[in-house]
């Protein structure tokens, strides 16, 4: 069926002569040919598998041409993702295994299996070596003991040296073994494609393979037309459309429910969302556990010392961890004052914002080595010295004791930095010195940035998905992130390298993170990992490594019930009662959880997904366990991703994708087909992505499009979150974001106002319309998209409306089918022109009626609220 299809489309597209030119060959096409399967040296190895064919082994057309197959996902992005001489070998069964060289230095070769070298599954890489690499990796099979043998070479201590592993099913390999280099095969083979020379593997195989690659090819080709649309090409693509007419009939009878959780927010501690951003705190390494190790040693400055500084000469600053407040923080500072008014400054993250009149709350924890009680004047300072605020603390013990003082400021700015300056001479330690804004979000000690907090609210997300993405799962086993880690006491959370290359104090941890959404009316998403790191990881290892221990799992499992009983456990329970001693004895209402996040779907994987799942499934069948199924809407982790979850019965899984704003044009039928009987779906990330990475009103337009077909689903997409939320400007690893900010500002972006538009306009139940549109190109008639819900609490009837086409599109709205509706509605317009960054949407009220028109403007997003008198 498949088949038909893709010839039925190519048919459309090419020119006639050339339809005429497959008819023929597919009447005269040899019963075989030869492939060749090979990689260049090109983008650093990173250009994956490529094939060309030839009927007499002379003359060799590449497919693509160099159009990647198979590419390597294997470590870190950017470095890694190599394919270093693969080498391609089909079994007696015909499947197809390919194995490449994953590097010049790690002791593992990559694994990727194929039916028909189209669709591969999940890649495997084995460590066959300690200490030594693993080279030009070749196969061979043993038809009398029906086992497989890998050989390769190891270049260590520049002696190559070659060993090889056996096999029955690529799974489970024996230890490796020396063999003599003459013994090797050495079955690659030299063959020169378009004039230059390739080394890789000759295989006869039939034309209806190749067939099949062609056709790969040419369909990925067709498919990056189609999603490299941007509006820059609208004015040549849509060069005769005038106006556009339109009627939309909204048909009752067909209504049905849908989530009330479709828009929720995605809350990752990736371009400093937390420290320096969300998390009010405003001094910088509080803690002193700033690490070379947080910057991989790329940042010298980088240490324990980071955003401290003396005021002058007549003080020493140390870094000691004889006798820590807790072990969990082992380092803190000791300041020797040799000179009364020498003392510590930190500089904030990029400065401290304060505002004139505002409290700030200081705390400081000190001890007095020397046995001589402090005062220790605390003052905010410009960069001249100028005096913002003061307070003092008297420190008068010799244990570490905490003091608090507050200070008020008395000027607004958005660069101030903090100085303690003790009273007297001799040693002073110092840690977890602290300074909030007495204004934070609901007035929380330890709480959020008030403005940021208030903007997130503002969205009315369902639910926030905390703590990541990759920060869920950590960059190697040892960065997992664990949420027992991130409560109680501040000073006995444990910090710890953030993969995005900085540091997490766990000071927004899982308390602040619960109560977050109860403040504003969201349901908690937590994401744990499934017991396997990022397979991006680069730290401790490379890529899944494994995954915990499976001795350690049976703890790790209970960390993960744990976590249900802290957020929903009475306070007599162990858990419960932390949750209740933090100051939160009423249970949390935690119904959903997430484990995994776009993993790798490998045995490793599988196996722990599936203790942790049934482990909860037992003791809480009454939460929602959320599955993984890849980083992207198709290929090896999606495919065993959903057939992984259907098989093991999850509830719902999390799907994720970065696409451009064409991918999101043309794939509005996405969830039309998902069969309604397998895992809802949660599509924990996405964002259309232009290049360059900006935001504007053309992202914003195509995630609302999308965002209607995402309503057509909401009986099968039960969430959605855009991603990522937050970006300190100055501070991001990775664009577009939803809010960008500064120490001062909170910036959203055109297509935060989008997410709000739908998350203050949510309905529960979806009324189908019918569209009729004037206009026949398909191409326009894309980009025009329609949703109507009914929101069961207000009864209102809420339209929404894309218009991604340059031109006004004249709508007649009828409205018969809801019933009685009042005359005046609320209606709100996003546009601007497809590059305008600074849109901001526009509301009034309307006269509507049963039966009315409306004019969508070019390039516009219009939400129309409309009231019914079915009121309660
Ligand atoms: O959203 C940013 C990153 O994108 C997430 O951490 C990860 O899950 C995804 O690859």
């Amino acid at each position: 069926m498949k088949n038909i299809f893709f010839s039925l489309c190519l048919l459309t597209l090419l020119p006639l002569h050339s339809s005429i030119a497959i008819i023929s060959k597919m009447a005269n096409e040899p019963d075989s040919v030869y492939l060749f399967s090979y990689a260049t040296t090109k983008n650093s190895n990173m250009n994956g598998l490529h094939f060309a064919w030839s009927t007499d082994q002379e003359n060799w057309k590449p497919i693509g041409p160099e159009f990647r197959f198979l590419v390597c996902d294997y470590g870190r992005w950017g470095v890694e993702k190599r394919m270093i001489t693969p080498f391609l070998f089909q079994s007696h069964n015909g499947i197809w295994h390919c194995i490449w060289s994953v590097n010049e230095k790690h002791g593992a070769f990559a694994h990727a299996e194929s039916k028909d070298l189209v669709h591969w599954k999940p890649q495997s890489y084995p460590i066959v070596m300690e200490n030594n690499n693993c080279l030009e990796p070749e196969i061979s099979y043993n038809t009398s003991n029906s086992l497989y043998t890998i050989s390769w070479l190891s270049t260590a201590d520049g002696k190559t040296q070659s060993y090889n592993t056996t096999t029955t099913d690529f799974k489970n390999y024996s230890p490796a073994k020396s063999l003599i280099l003459s013994n090797r095969l050495n079955q690659r083979k030299k063959v020169f494609i378009s004039e230059n020379s390739e080394t890789g593997t000759m295989h006869k195989v039939t034309w209806e393979l190749v067939d099949g690659l062609i056709k790969k090819q040419q369909l990925a080709a067709y498919r990056d037309q189609l999603w490299s649309e941007s509006a820059k090409t609208d004015l040549a693509r849509f060069t005769s459309l005038q106006t556009v007419d339109a009627t939309i009939t909204v048909n009752n009878s067909k209504n049905k429910k849908i989530s009330d959780l479709l828009v929720g927010v995605f809350f990752e501690d990736i371009n400093y969302a937390a420290d320096g951003g969300l998390y009010a705190e405003l001094l910088q390494n509080r803690d002193f556990e700033y690490s070379l190790s947080d910057k991989e040693g790329n940042d010298k400055s980088w240490n324990n010392n980071k955003a401290w500084r003396l005021n002058g000469d007549k003080a020493t600053l140390d870094i000691d961890t004889v006798s820590p407040i807790h072990q969990n923080n082992p380092h803190y500072a000791v300041l020797r004052i040799n000179e009364v008014g020498a003392g510590l400054i930190n500089e904030g993250f990029d400065g401290i914002a304060i505002r004139a009149g505002d409290k700030y709350d200081f705390s400081v924890f000190v001890s007095n080595p020397d046995k001589k009680s402090k005062k220790l004047i605390i003052r905010l300072i410009g960069k001249n010295g100028e005096i913002y605020g003061e307070t003092t603390v008297s420190s008068n013990s010799t244990e570490w004791k905490k003091f608090e003082g507050v200070l008020t400021a008395t000027q607004t700015a958005s660069n101030a930095r903090l100085e303690i300056v003790p009273q007297a001479t001799g040693n002073v330690a110092l840690d977890m010195i602290s300074l909030f804004p007495q204004k934070t979000f609901k007035g929380h000690k330890n709480g959020l940035r008030a403005d940021l907090a208030q903007t997130i609210a503002d969205i009315h997300p369902r639910f926030v998905r905390f703590p990541g993405g990759c920060v869920s799962h950590g960059d190697g086993l040892g960065n997992i992130y664990r949420w027992k880690n991130t409560i109680g006491p501040l000073e006995s959370r444990k910090p710890q390298r953030n993969l995005w290359g900085y540091h997490q104090t766990a000071g927004l941890g899982y308390f602040e993170y619960f109560q977050f959404c109860e403040d504003i009316g969201a349901e908690p998403l937590p994401v744990i990992a499934a017991g396997v790191p990022c397979q991006n990881s680069a730290t401790g290892g490379a890529g899944q490594q494994g995954g915990i221990p499976m001795c350690d799992m049976p703890d790790y499992v209970q960390d993960v019930l744990d976590v249900i009983e802290w957020a929903n456990g009475d306070v007599k329970t162990k858990w419960g009662k932390k949750r209740a001693e933090a100051g939160h004895p009423m249970p949390f209402n935690l119904k959903h959880i997430g484990i995994g996040n776009e993993d790798l779907i490998s045995d490793i994987f599988e196996q722990r997904f599936t203790m942790i799942y049934k482990a909860i499934k037992e003791k809480h069948p009454e939460i929602t366990v959320i599955g993984t199924v890849g980083p992207t809407f198709e290929g090896s982790d999606y495919e065993e991703g959903w057939k992984f979850a259907t098989k093991l019965g999850v509830p719902m899984v999390d799907e994720h994708y970065y696409q451009s704003p064409g991918w999101f044009v043309h794939n509005q039928e996405y969830y039309d087909k998902y069969d309604r009987s397998k895992s809802k779906v949660y599509l924990g990330e996405y964002a259309a992505h232009l290049s360059g990475r900006p935001t504007n009103i053309e992202t914003a337009l195509a995630e609302a499009l999308y965002l209607t077909a995402l309503e057509r689903n909401g009986d099968v997409v039960s969430m959605a979150s855009y991603a990522p939320l937050l970006a300190k400007e100055g501070h991001t690893q990775w664009n577009p974001d939803l809010i960008y900010f500064d120490n001062m500002d909170v910036k959203p972006t055109v297509d935060y106002f989008v997410q709000q538009l739908y998350g203050q306009n949510a309905g529960d139940t979806y009324i189908p319309s019918i569209v009729m549109i004037s206009e026949k190109n398909e191409s326009a008639r894309k980009r025009i998209s329609v949703s109507v819900v009914r929101d069961s609490k207000s009864k209102d009837i809420i339209l929404k409306m894309v218009n991604m086409l340059p031109v006004v599109v004249n709508a007649k709205v009828n409205l018969e089918d809801v019933g009685e509706i009042m005359p005046s509605a609320t209606r709100t317009v996003l546009t601007g022109a497809p590059d305008d960054n600074k849109a901001r949407p526009s509301s009034d009220n309307i006269a509507v009626s049963k039966d009315f028109p409306y004019s969508l403007p070019p390039y516009s997003f219009t939400v129309i609220r409309v009231k019914t008198n079915k009121r309660e």
